[in-house]
């Protein structure tokens, strides 16, 4: 059953994005969870409460970016998208990029970093997260120049691994320089 069709059975929302338009970053996560698919909001549950001690231990005040996810439905029991999920919802993800213009997109999470890095054509560097978390990427962005492109660790891994939340709160430290 498509994604979408959860917002009549269950009475929930799509999650579009929130944030400034004119933002400089723009974080790329997964999907809703139950919370956001409740409210319409990303990253508003548990791991968006790790986001918001993140933005705020790097000094970034969550207004002043954009918050998005690649797949905006919820997948039923916060199972991971299917290819076929993220084909279908990746053309809004790629016009909200043309829209707010970001001159960094901090991709949160494998399937996020994924498509970004293939979308920009940068397949060829991509490795496993645990490799390519925190590294710098440039890439070119038809509408506006050049973008930043950070892969980092998904906040949920910080609610249950201590190691990952210390590389989470190591690799935010690189977004200073971009905000
Ligand atoms: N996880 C995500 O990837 N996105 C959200 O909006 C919430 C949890």
């Amino acid at each position: 059953m498509p994604l979408y069709k959860e917002r009549i059975k269950n009475s929930v929302f799509p999650v579009i994005g929130e944030g400034d338009h004119y933002a400089k970053i723009m974080f790329v996560g997964e999907a809703p969870g139950k919370n956001e698919a409740a409210t319409g909001r990303p990253f508003c549950g548990a791991s968006g409460k790790v986001l918001d001690k993140l933005l705020e231990s790097v000094g970034i005040l969550r207004k002043d970016v954009y918050v998005t996810n690649i797949v905006k439905d919820r997948p039923p029991m916060n199972r991971d998208p299917f290819p076929h999920e993220i084909e279908a919802y990746a053309p809004y993800l790629d016009q909200q990029i043309k829209i707010i213009k970001p001159e960094t997109i901090a991709t949160l999470g494998r399937f996020s970093m994924d498509y970004i890095m293939k979308k920009f054509g940068l397949e060829n560097n991509l490795k496993s997260i645990s490799q390519m978390h925190g590294k710098i990427f440039d890439a070119k962005i038809a509408t506006s120049g050049t973008v930043k492109i950070i892969p980092l660790y998904h906040p949920a891994v910080a609610v249950y691994n201590g190691g990952m939340k210390d590389a989470l709160t190591k690799d935010f430290q690189i977004l200073k320089n971009f905000k």
